[in-house]
């Protein structure tokens, strides 16, 4: 199975600080599949149309057959990342965001301010997560048995 994991960050992208929410996804992702996967690595700055780009070729030309982005999916200017991906998604999958936020929401009242979504485009689904490292582990880890089913209906 191939996965894209995008990272959005100004400040990794420019090396003001190593990224490690990327390598995150990977570690989350490898402990919910048993299957060997094969990641496509995307590191970008907080730019609509870079991410716009980056999820099309993923899906549509890489053949993934899921794509999670870390990152831009709070209130600030820059942040971007749930605008791209609306502008992508064939079918919006508000669930995903809806768990991730109302599970967090207990331990990190900040939760909220997260506008994480997800969705199909084509027969990849593509999943947003704030950009923490440790908000990829809380929020990834819930997903895996919703991620696997989805999977059995769009491959
Ligand atoms: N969710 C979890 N589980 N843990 C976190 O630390 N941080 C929140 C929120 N969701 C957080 C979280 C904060 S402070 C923000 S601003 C938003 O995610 C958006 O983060 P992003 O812009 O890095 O995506």
């Amino acid at each position: 199975m191939k996965v894209g994991r995008i990272t959005l960050s100004d400040r990794a992208y420019t090396g003001v600080y190593e990224d490690r929410s990327g390598p995150e996804i990977e570690r989350v992702i490898e402990e919910i599949f048993v299957d060997p996967i094969e990641f496509v690595r995307v590191l970008l700055p907080d730019e609509e149309h870079h991410l716009v780009e980056a999820l099309c070729r993923l899906a549509d030309r890489d053949d993934c057959a899921l794509a999670v982005t870390t990152g831009g999916t709070g209130p600030a200017p820059r942040d971007v990342t749930p605008e791209a991906t609306r502008r992508v998604l064939q079918k919006e999958l508000p669930g995903f965001g809806e768990i991730m936020r109302a599970r967090s929401y207990a331990r990190v009242p900040t939760a909220i301010l997260s506008r994480a979504t997800a969705g199909i485009r084509g027969r990849c689904l593509i999943i947003n997560l704030p950009g923490r490292p440790s908000a990829v582990q809380e929020c990834l880890s819930l997903l895996g048995p919703a991620i696997a089913e989805c999977l059995d209906h769009i491959r």
